[in-house]
């Protein structure tokens, strides 16, 4: 498809959509958009027509009208969900493209901007007088939902959508799931502007589009364990996420720092191994979570890291625990204060273990695919001082090491769950994994290939490009008689991944054409040594959303060329301004005077 866009000082100079979609042609009509505009939302079947209105508030009165002809289908659809699983609050497709539909018309309405940063001085903003108005908005679900579209496998749910806007003011989307509906939707409220005199219009009509992602896996990873983060802060994070199109949300919840998670069989985990007592999730709120991003079209993926990165068991559980907190000379025992690991060799562990996941993994079930083992940085030293092995041999380890993953994914299938861990577990420790197992890679691009010539299904998010925490320098304080050896006191990751050297980063590099089917995705990364909720805005975004434009868009445009920071960051300030009118702090990438006038702060064009 052509671009048809015209840049005149009356249009905006961005292209709209973040992340890019793989077909786009726009217009320069303005249209303008009433709060009551009509909503048809067909199902799979045509006779499953519902009407309603944008705005939810008179949505419930224009239901209550209809209330008689549309309560019979309501009842069955709801005795289908119902019958499928009494205790299950899985969200359903039509509660997805509920939410969509409640969050579209906030967005466009009551969280929208006056975009004037996209336009030299003195541009006048379109005359409401005349104006021609959307007139209905057409979704269709083109095939019925894959039973687990809230919670699928990778790939299993199609997120492709069309989306058309006549210039006479008729939306259409289509979609053959209703996350795909919901995506275009996103899209949909990503052509509206608000007016400075009230109301929300669009200088783009006609408009048409064809988009799908290029990765199955688009996460962000949010650690809420070296801080802490309330369930409000996690939830701004996913609403994020879901509005750049990312699908899974990792939630790093547990380390060594603390273990915020209650655990109801294991009650003193959380009571004692958390900050504070009331710094903790409860069962209610980790559901609310787990909805709140399923609903959104994002799966959350649990991980409880292990058995290193688990030394906050020990304030309730000292002996499960191996080399806890050993000072001065803790970087002899681990990555980071506090030292300590699960043992190795312990039944008492693997007890733990057993009570821990059948508590849990029941309660991730209905939410998520997958359940992540961690597996990362296990110090084999740390293993000298476990009284079950006495050791750092890795001969003696290994086995050890086999029977523990093997223990804790039969557990995690048996549940229903599949397994995810670091690909330390295969690269390291030379473990057997089971093939439905996901590696999540983060040490280089090289790892990435030599998982995928293993045969493994792999997240990439090589730390060089997607830790978000890189670059703020060191964390740890150094004593006087050693601070001038760590000066300028740099972090192991620095520099700062700017936007541009995330948006640089491509899952597939060194990966061979017939085994990319193996990179399902990859992960931008969160860690939260340095960031607590209020920095975590800034941090993330937009920095996050350059990763997810990678992981839906592709590293390369349609002609196979590294994408175009000229093209890219008119776009991405847009999103930053979006994300901003939605109540989450992201950071300006340019100054005013660029986003006014794209080419003027750019180098290199010939
Ligand atoms: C649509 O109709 C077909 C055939 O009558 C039926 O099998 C299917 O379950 C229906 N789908 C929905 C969403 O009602
Ligand atoms: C839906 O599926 C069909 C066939 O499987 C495919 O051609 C199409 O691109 C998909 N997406 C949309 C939005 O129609
Ligand atoms: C692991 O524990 C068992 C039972 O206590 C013991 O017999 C065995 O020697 C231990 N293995 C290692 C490597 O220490
Ligand atoms: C894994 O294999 C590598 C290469 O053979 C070896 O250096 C390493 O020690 C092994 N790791 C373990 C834990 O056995
Ligand atoms: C494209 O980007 C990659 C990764 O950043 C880089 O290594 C490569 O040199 C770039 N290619 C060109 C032609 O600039
Ligand atoms: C934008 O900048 C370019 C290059 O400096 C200039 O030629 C053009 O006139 C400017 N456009 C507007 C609308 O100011």
């Amino acid at each position: 498809m052509k671009h048809l866009l015209f840049v005149s000082s009356l249009v905006s100079l961005a292209l709209a959509i973040w992340p890019k979609p793989v077909e786009i042609s726009v217009g320069q009509t303005v249209l303008w958009i009433a709060e009551d505009v009509t909503v048809n939302w067909a199902g799979a079947n045509a006779s499953d027509v519902r009407s309603t209105y944008l705005n939810p508030s008179r949505s419930q009165s224009y239901l209550s009208e209809i209330y008689n002809s549309f309560l019979t289908i309501f009842l069955q659809s709801y005795e289908r969900k119902r019958g499928d699983d009494e205790e299950s609050e899985t969200p359903s497709g039509d509660d997805m493209v509920d939410y969509a539909l409640k969050n579209t018309w906030n967005t466009i309405f009551k969280h929208n901007f006056v975009p004037w940063k996209f336009h030299p001085r003195g541009w006048e903003e379109p005359d409401a007088g005349d104006a021609t108005y959307i007139s209905n908005i057409d979704l269709t679900l083109l095939k019925d939902d894959p039973d687990d579209v809230a919670k699928p496998l990778a790939g299993e749910v199609d997120e492709s959508y069309t989306l058309s806007l006549t210039e006479d003011g008729v939306v259409s989307i289509s979609a053959n799931s209703s996350v795909g509906l919901v995506r275009g939707l996103s899209s949909f409220t990503q052509l509206f502007f608000e007016h400075s005199q009230g109301g929300a219009y669009t200088t783009l009509a006609p408009v048409a589009i064809f988009d799908e992602p290029k990765f199955k896996h688009r996460g962000l990873n949010l650690d809420v364990s070296r801080n802490w983060f309330s369930v409000k802060d996690i939830k701004r994070t996913i609403d994020a996420a879901a509005y750049n199109k990312l699908n899974r949300f990792h939630l790093h919840i547990t380390d060594s720092q603390s273990w915020p998670l209650e655990i109801p069989a294991l009650p003193d985990l959380a009571s004692k191994g958390a900050y504070r007592p009331d710094l903790t999730y409860s069962p209610a709120q980790f559901k609310e979570i787990q909805y709140h991003a399923a609903v959104q079209g994002v799966e959350m993926v649990t991980e409880i890291d292990m058995p290193g990165h688990t030394s906050s068991i020990w304030f309730a559980y000292p002996e499960l625990i191996a080399a806890f907190n050993q000072q001065p000379d803790w970087d002899t025992w681990a990555a980071e204060p506090p030292s300590g690991t699960l043992k190795l060799n312990s039944s008492k562990v693997s007890d733990f273990l057993d009570t821990l996941f059948d508590d849990l993994l029941p309660r991730v079930y209905p939410y998520s695919a997958y359940f992540h083992t961690g597996g990362d940085e296990v110090n084999k030293n740390a293993y000298k001082l476990d009284d079950t092995v006495r050791s750092s041999d890795p001969a003696v380890l290994q086995p050890l090491m086999q029977k523990f993953i093997d223990r804790n994914h039969d557990q995690v299938r048996a549940l229903g769950l599949t397994p995810i861990v670091w690909e330390e577990m295969l690269l390291d420790w030379n473990l057997t994994l089971g093939n439905d197992v996901i590696v999540q890679s983060w040490q280089s691009d090289q790892a990435v290939a030599t998982i995928v010539e293993k045969g493994h299904k792999v997240l990439a998010g090589n730390y060089n490009y997607w830790y978000l925490d890189c670059g703020k320098g060191q964390w740890l304080n150094f004593d006087p008689s050693v601070a001038a050896q760590y000066w300028p006191f740099n972090d192991y990751c620095a520099p700062f991944h700017n936007w541009r050297l995330v948006y640089s980063y491509d899952p597939l590099t060194g990966v061979p054409k017939d085994k990319q089917h193996l990179v399902l995705g990859g992960e931008a990364h969160m860690w939260a040594e340095q960031t607590d909720p209020i920095n975590v805005d800034r941090m993330v975004w937009p920095r996050a959303a350059a990763a997810a434009e990678v992981l839906w868009s592709g590293a390369k445009d349609e002609n196979g060329k590294n994408r175009s920071q000229i093209d890219a960051a008119p776009r991405l300030s847009e999103m930053r301004e979006r994300l901003v009118a939605k109540g989450i702090g992201a950071e300006p990438i340019q100054m005013s005077f660029c986003t006014m006038n794209g080419t003027q702060c750019a180098l290199g064009i010939k």
